[in-house]
């Protein structure tokens, strides 16, 4: 088999590159030449645990290509797949400018039957649109060409994307005619074959399906989220609590974990995706608009502990901070709450000193040298007189804490993802703030 993605974002390389793993001849095409010329150089562009190696191989056995050519890399292919950027427009529904814009393209140069998969998370509707983008280039064309949509959208999680597109949870597929349900069929064979569920399904389904999973995630965080606030108010222990729900099996002991608050590049733009569809065709989500909503006051709730720790004055301090991607295993800073938090610092006169162990660049990239980068989490605490910790890297876990009672001012620790025990913090004669715990 033979198959093209256009795009070479996070969901475009990583599907090309595990397609390939499977042994699909894959070329991913994107428009960006100096992207082409790096990964043909086997340069990466993002930081993905597995990623380079894997890429590598591949290329060297002669089943991933990179090309900036969509005309050349459909000329054979069974299958097209669209995987380029949703961003979100000013008022929070996905821009699909660049979604139809392949789809014309496509439509301008198809010669045989192809099924054009839409593997970006578009909004419902959309594969009806990219049907009829491409039906107008072939009608303009004056050709007659057989072609179907189909929409099969991605659940990779950033940091465990080979293991997530390898060995998934589910695939799902959205067709409306048999012939592409076989082209998907032969496609997703390794993985049926390994007896990981593959679900066929209409394509409104499919396309809903994708916004209702990773609404229903967001909507456990924020859920969660609230609760551990009430914990501290009632004195209870949201550890205990989130133990103790967590073992019913209907509510299931992932994605319970109190925070910052979520951020990356999906859970925000597809809740806000979401609430703006629902908007749009007249039924409202209110459960989502609070999950929102919670989320935003999330990203403040560590900051307001430093102040109140603080009498409200901040000028002055000098704050350590642990973590600036959204998660650990990622460079990704998009709506990472550590930028929410560190505005809020320099905004009241703290200096911050931050350490990641690699989304510093990228967050130079995006605020600059308004704070200080550490080479590492320990340099970061030189006379800090508190640190806060934003990301849970697994190096944060078990940090020499007599070392670090050295170089702080102040034993004095801030936690956004409960990573230490309240007892060993009580022994050791910190003071520890955390989420939904006792301090
Ligand atoms: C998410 C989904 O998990 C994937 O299934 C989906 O494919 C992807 O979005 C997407 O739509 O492309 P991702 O954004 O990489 O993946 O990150 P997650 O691991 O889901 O984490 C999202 C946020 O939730 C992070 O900020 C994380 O810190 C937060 N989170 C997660 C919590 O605060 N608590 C938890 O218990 C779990």
């Amino acid at each position: 088999m033979n198959i093209t993605i256009v795009g070479t974002g996070y969901v475009g390389l990583v599907s090309g590159t595990c397609f390939a793993e499977t042994g699909i001849t894959v070329t991913c095409v994107d428009v960006d030449q100096t992207k082409i010329d790096n990964l043909n150089k086997g340069i990466i562009p993002i930081y993905e645990p597995g990623l380079e190696p894997m890429v590598k191989r591949n290329m060297e056995k002669g089943r991933l290509f990179f090309s900036n050519s969509l005309k050349d890399s459909i000329s054979d292919a069974d299958a097209v797949f669209i995987a380029v950027g949703t961003p979100p427009d000013e008022d929070g529904s996905a821009d699909l400018q660049y979604v139809i814009g392949v789809a014309r393209e496509i439509g301008q140069y198809i010669d045989h039957y192809l099924v054009v998969v839409t593997k970006s998370t578009v909004p419902i509707g959309t594969a009806e649109k990219v049907k009829a983008a491409l039906k107008n280039e072939l009608t303009s064309r004056n050709v007659d060409i057989q072609f179907d949509v189909a929409s099969n959208p991605e659940f990779l999680k950033e940091g465990a994307a080979i293991d997530d597109f390898l060995k998934p949870d589910r695939v799902v597929i959205g067709t409306e005619s048999e012939r592409a349900q076989a082209v998907m069929t032969k496609l997703y064979k390794p993985f049926l074959m390994n007896n990981h569920p593959v679900i066929f399904m209409d394509i409104p389904s499919a396309e809903m399906t994708k916004y209702a999973a990773n609404s229903m995630l967001a909507t456990k965080i924020s859920f969660m989220n609230d609760i551990a606030n009430l914990c501290e108010i009632v004195g209870a222990d949201v550890n205990n609590v989130r133990r103790g729900i967590g073992s019913d099996s209907r509510i299931g002991n992932k994605f319970i974990y109190p925070g910052t608050g979520y951020g990356g590049s999906c859970f925000p733009k597809d809740v806000q995706a979401l609430i703006k569809t629902a908007e749009q065709k007249g039924h409202p989500l209110e459960i989502l608009k609070s999950v929102e909503l919670v989320n935003n006051r999330q990203k403040s709730v560590l900051y307001k502990k430093m102040m109140a720790h603080f009498d409200g004055d901040l000028k002055g301090k000098k704050i350590a901070l642990w973590g600036l991607s959204f998660k650990p295993n990622t460079d990704d800073m998009r709506e990472a709450p550590s930028l929410v938090i560190i505005n809020k610092l320099l905004s009241e006169g703290a200096e911050v000193i931050a350490y990641d162990p690699v989304a510093a660049k990228e967050c130079h990239r995006k605020i600059g040298d308004t704070i200080s980068y550490a080479k590492d989490q320990y340099e970061a605490l030189i006379d800090a007189d508190a640190l806060l910790i934003v990301t849970e890297w697994s190096e944060f876990r078990v940090p020499n804490f007599k070392v670090m009672e050295k170089l702080m001012k102040e034993k004095l620790i801030f936690d956004g993802r409960n990573i230490y025990d309240l007892d060993e913090m009580k022994d050791l004669n910190y003071t520890y703030y955390s989420i939904g715990r006792e301090v």
